[in-house]
């Protein structure tokens, strides 16, 4: 087993004449939770889309399990997305379908589970995130903010990923029910940990944090300016972190 389950090897990215990323060179541990760091506009929300192979390369490789991700075609990047959980920032639950057909969307796009055994897993899923019996039949509207992102988070572990990718997964939800996601992503972590599992998470709140994660990655102007353990990364000497750090 790699030490790592992401590398970025020279990675830049450039959207037409704006350069996005700058040489990026870091990997990230598998079985950990790492958390990428940064302003608004850092580069974070792009980096992601190059570790889904939703944004390729302008030069450099992603290796993503081992496999170089930039290379692999349509249809073997669709399969190899299986590998990916994502949760992003507005939850993104398809609004017509209810919690448990949310949960059962990609169950049923990718395999060839019986109707009996999707329900036996959803369900299960959903207890898993707190999600009741009666609020799995309900449609993401009759949800609290909070609820949509237990089931957002379900749906993203229904394939049973490797690595799972958060978007800013608490952005617009009160510090009560932030650090109730945290503890939630932590404890999925903790559960998954012992197949290698690796949690990766994009945000802004740096309290929540440097609790929960292992590794930071600090962006600042499509750089990675800092990739350390939180231990080391609270002593930065960075003006821009110690900025950051004092928010
Ligand atoms: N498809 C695109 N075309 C052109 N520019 C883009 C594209 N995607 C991102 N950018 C630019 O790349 C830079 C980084 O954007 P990105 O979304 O990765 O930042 P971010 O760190 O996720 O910010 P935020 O915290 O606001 O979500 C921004 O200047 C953005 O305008
Ligand atoms: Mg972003």
């Amino acid at each position: 087993m790699s030490e790592y389950s992401v590398v970025f090897e020279n990675v830049s990215k450039s959207f037409g004449e704006t350069k996005v990323l700058h040489d990026l060179s870091f990997g990230i541990h598998e079985g950990k939770i790492t958390t990428v760091l940064g302003f608004s506009g850092a580069g974070k929300t792009t980096l992601m889309k190059h570790i889904l192979g939703l944004a390729l390369p302008s030069s450099g490789e992603v290796k993503v399990l081992g496999k170089v991700i930039n290379k692999l075609g349509e249809m073997d990047l669709r399969e190899f997305r299986r590998n990916f959980g994502m949760v992003f920032q507005y939850a993104a639950l398809f609004d017509f379908l209810t919690s448990f057909e949310n949960v059962a969307f990609p169950i049923r796009e990718f395999t060839k589970m019986s109707e009996e055994d999707i329900r036996e897993k959803v369900l299960s899923l959903l207890d898993s995130v707190g999600i009741s019996r009666e609020a799995a039949f309900r449609l993401p509207s009759e949800l609290s903010g909070g609820m949509r992102k237990r089931v957002g988070l379900a749906r993203g572990l229904a394939l049973d990923p490797h690595i799972m990718l958060y978007d800013e997964p608490t952005s617009g939800l009160d510090p009560i029910t932030t650090h109730m996601v945290y503890d939630l992503m932590k404890e999925t972590h903790l559960s998954n940990q012992s197949r290698g599992f690796t949690s990766i998470i994009i945000s802004h709140d740096i309290h929540a944090t440097l609790k929960y994660s292992d590794y930071i990655v600090f962006m600042e102007k499509g750089k990675v300016v800092e990739h350390s353990d939180v231990a080391t990364f609270k002593k930065s000497e960075n003006p821009v972190i110690r900025r950051f750090l004092e928010l």
